[in-house]
C-alpha cells in the first residue's frame, strides 16, 4: 500500500550538511549558474536596502525644499534601483532555471543509468512504482529546492547584516528597539516550521496512500466487480481520503495562524520604533521625518529573512529523505558485474593484447556449461537450491520439468547469470562464470521469460530490439521460424502494429511468440525458454517445436515447460523438485523407470 514511502522519516531531524554537499557536488557541471545566482541574490539585498534609504533621503529633500537637481538626483537613483532590482530578479531567476533543470537532468540520468545496472535481487526488494517515484518526484524535488535554498541563503544573510547595521546606523536605540523582537521572531518561526513540516509530511505520505488506493481500484477492477466488492473498497478509499482532508485543514490552520502572529511580532518591534521615534520627532530632537520613514520600511523588511530562511531550511529537510534516497541509488554498486580482473582483461583484449575471440579475451564458443554443488537461496533461511550438479554438452538440448515453486525457473536465473550461486559455481567452458564478461555471457545467450515484455512500438521493432540494425528480411524470417509471420500480417498494420504499453494490445501467446521471434533473430549460442510457449495453443506449439528444433540444432537449450509436447524431444529430461534433480533421463527411460517423471506424466501431461 505505502509503497511510495517504505522508509520513515525523521521529520524534526537536523540538517545532514554532508549529504547535501554530496547533493550539491552532482551540480558541479553548473558551477556558473550557481555562482550567478548566488551573485544575484547578494546585488539583490543590496539594492533592496537601498531603495528605502533613497526614499527617505528623497522625503526629506522635498520637505527641506532642497535644491531640484538633488530631488531629481534622487528620483533618478531610486528608478535605477528599481530597475536593477528586476534586472537582477530576471537574471537569477533564469540561473536559478538553468541550475535547478540542469541538476535534475542529471541526477535523472544517474539514478536511471544505476538502475539499468544493478542487479535483480535489487528489484525483488524495491517495488517498480516506488522506483519510479525517486526518478521522477525525488529528482525533480531535490533539483528545485537546490537552487533556492542558495539565492535565499546569500540574499537572506546578506540582507539580514546590510539592513540591520542600517538600522543601528540610522539611530541606534531605536535600532536595538527592533532588534529586540528578533530573538522571539526566530523561535516562533522555528517552532511553526516543525509543525508546518510535520502536517505537510503527514499530507504526502496519505497521498502517496490515496494514489496506490486509486491505482489498485482502477487496476483490480475486474476482480473487484466479480467479487462484488465495491462497497467495500468505496469505504476504504473514503477512509484514506478523509486523512488527506483532516491532514490538509491541520496544515492551512497553522499556516493561517504563523502568518499573522509572525507580522505582529515584527509590528511590535515597528511600534516600538514608531513610537520612540515619534516623541523624539514631537521633541524637536533625534531623526528626520524622512530617515524615520525609511527606518520603519526597514524595521517592517526585517522579518522577511528571517521567515524566508527558516522556510528554505523546512524545505531542506522535508526534501532530506528524497536526496538521502538519491544518494543510497547512486552509491549503490551493482552487486553483479564484471570483476577488476575481467575489467582489465577486456582493455587488454581490446588493445590486441590477447588473442581469444571473445571481448574479454576468452573463447567466443560455449562448449560446456557445469553447474558445480551449487546452492542458492533469495533469503538465507529459505535454500531454494541445494548442492546442485548440472553438465550440459555441446549440442545438447535439456528440459526441466517439476511441481511449481520446485527451482526451475532459478536454475535459468542462474545460468543468465541475473543471480549468482551463493554456494559452488557455474563453469563455462571449465572456467568460473564470474571470471567472464557478464556482456559476452549474457549477450551469447537467448532468452524468452513466460511473460515476455514488449516495448511500446512496432512489432518490427520489439522483434529487432536487440538487433536494431536487422533488416525487414531477417526479422521476417525470424517470425517465421516461430509461426509468428501469418498472425502478424493479419494484423491491422502487419510488422507496422503498435504492440501498446508491454505488448498490451496483442495476446498473451502472441506476445510469446513475438519474444520468441526476438530470441531467434538474435541468433544466440544458448537458448534459454522459460514457459516460452505456455499460452500458445498447442496446434501452434507443435508447428513451432518443428522450427525450432532446426534452430536448436548444434545448439545448448535449456528449456522450461509443463507441456510434455514440448520437453519430449529433449535430449536429456530433468525432473526438479525441492530444488533437487531427482530424476534424469530421455523421455522414454524416465517413462519406464517408474519414478517421479512418470507420476508428473499421469498427473499433468496426460491430456496433452
Ligand atoms: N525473487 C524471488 N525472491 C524470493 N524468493 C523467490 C524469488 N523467486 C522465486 N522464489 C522462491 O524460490 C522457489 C523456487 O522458485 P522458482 O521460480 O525457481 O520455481 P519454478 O520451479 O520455476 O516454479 P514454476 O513452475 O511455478 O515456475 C520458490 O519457493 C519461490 O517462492
Ligand atoms: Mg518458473
Amino acid at each position: 500500500m505505502s509503497q511510495g514511502t517504505p522508509h520513515v522519516e525523521d521529520v524534526l531531524g537536523t540538517v545532514d550538511r554532508r549529504l547535501w554537499r554530496r547533493i550539491l557536488g552532482h551540480a558541479r557541471a553548473y558551477k556558473g549558474a550557481a555562482y550567478a545566482m548566488m551573485a544575484g541574490g547578494v546585488i539583490l539585498a543590496i539594492v533592496e536596502s537601498l531603495l528605502p534609504l533613497v526614499t527617505g533621503l528623497l522625503i526629506d529633500a522635498v520637505i527641506g525644499e532642497a535644491s531640484t537637481s538633488r530631488i531629481t538626483w534622487l528620483g533618478v537613483a531610486y528608478a535605477g534601483l528599481s530597475v536593477s532590482f528586476c534586472v537582477i530578479v530576471w537574471w537569477f531567476i533564469v540561473a536559478a532555471g538553468k541550475l535547478a533543470t540542469g541538476l535534475a537532468h542529471d541526477l535523472r540520468q544517474a539514478s536511471f543509468q544505476r538502475l539499468q545496472e544493478l542487479e535483480f535481487a535489487y528489484f525483488d526488494v524495491q517495488p517498480a512504482g516506488w522506483l519510479v517515484s525517486r526518478l521522477t518526484s525525488d529528482c525533480r524535488k531535490v533539483a528545485s529546492l537546490m537552487p533556492w535554498f542558495l539565492l535565499d541563503l546569500c540574499w537572506g544573510a546578506t540582507f539580514l547584516v546590510v539592513v540591520g547595521g542600517g538600522m543601528l546606523l540610522i539611530d541606534w536605540v531605536l535600532g536595538l528597539c527592533v532588534l529586540a523582537v528578533v530573538p522571539v521572531l526566530v523561535l516562533v518561526t522555528i517552532f511553526f516550521q516543525r509543525k508546518l513540516l510535520r502536517s505537510s509530511r503527514l499530507m504526502r505520505k496519505t497521498n502517496s496512500e490515496l494514489t496506490a488506493v486509486y491505482n489498485e481500484g482502477i487496476t483490480g477492477l475486474w476482480t473487484t466487480k466479480s467479487l462484488s466488492r465495491e462497497p467495500e473498497n468505496i469505504g476504504e478509499f473514503q477512509t484514506v481520503s478523509q486523512s488527506m482532508c483532516n491532514y490538509s485543514m491541520r496544515n492551512s490552520i497553522e499556516t493561517s495562524i504563523f502568518l499573522p502572529i509572525v507580522t505582529s511580532i515584527s509590528g511590535m518591534g515597528v511600534g516600538i520604533a514608531l513610537w520612540v521615534g515619534g516623541v523624539q520627532i514631537q521633541d524637536g530632537e533625534g531623526l528626520s521625518i524622512g530617515m524615520l520613514i525609511a527606518f520603519m520600511q526597514y524595521a517592517v523588511l526585517f522579518a522577511m529573512p528571517v521567515r524566508e530562511l527558516a522556510a528554505r531550511i523546512s524545505d531542506l529537510k522535508g526534501a532530506q529523505a528524497a536526496a538521502e534516497r538519491i544518494q543510497g541509488l547512486l552509491d549503490r554498486e551493482p552487486e553483479i558485474a564484471d570483476s577488476e580482473e575481467v575489467k582489465s582483461r577486456i582493455t587488454a583484449a581490446a588493445a590486441g593484447q590477447r588473442h581469444g575471440s571473445a571481448a574479454d579475451g576468452g573463447d567466443h564458443r560455449i562448449e560446456a556449461i557445469d553447474f558445480r554443488d551449487v546452492s542458492f537461496w533469495y533469503k538465507p533461511e529459505e535454500p531454494v537450491l541445494e548442492h546442485l550438479d548440472l553438465s550440459i554438452a555441446a549440442g545438447e538440448t535439456i528440459a526441466l520439468v517439476g511441481p511449481t515453486g520446485g527451482g526451475k525457473t532459478t536454475i535459468a536465473s542462474l545460468l543468465c547469470r541475473f543471480y549468482e550461486p551463493c554456494e559452488g559455481g557455474i563453469f563455462i567452458n571449465g572456467i568460473e562464470y564470474r571470471k567472464r564478461s557478464l556482456h559476452w555471457l549474457q549477450s551469447s545467450l537467448g532468452i524468452v521469460l513466460q511473460h515476455p515484455h514488449l516495448f511500446s512500438g512496432t512489432v518490427a521493432r520489439n522483434i529487432a530490439y536487440g538487433q536494431p540494425e536487422a533488416t525487414m528480411e531477417q526479422i521476417e524470417a525470424a517470425a517465421r521460424t516461430v509461426e509468428a509471420h501469418d498472425f502478424i500480417t493479419q494484423l491491422a498494420d502487419g510488422y507496422e502494429f503498435e504492440v501498446g504499453e508491454g505488448g498490451s494490445r496483442l495476446s498473451m501467446g502472441q506476445r510469446q511468440l513475438i519474444a520468441l521471434a526476438r530470441a531467434v533473430l538474435a541468433d544466440p549460442q544458448v537458448f534459454v525458454m522459460d514457459e516460452a510457449t505456455s499460452s500458445v495453443d498447442t496446434e501452434t506449439e507443435h508447428h513451432i517445436q518443428r522450427g525450432i528444433e532446426a534452430i536448436l540444432e548444434g545448439r545448448i537449450a535449456v528449456v522450461i515447460a509443463h507441456r510434455l509436447s514440448t520437453v519430449r524431444s529433449a535430449d536429456r529430461i530433468l525432473v526438479i523438485q525441492g530444488g533437487k534433480i531427482v530424476e534424469q533421463g530421455s523421455h522414454e527411460a524416465l517413462l519406464k523407470a517408474d519414478g517421479a517423471y512418470q507420476a508428473l506424466y499421469r498427473r499433468h501431461f496426460a491430456g496433452s
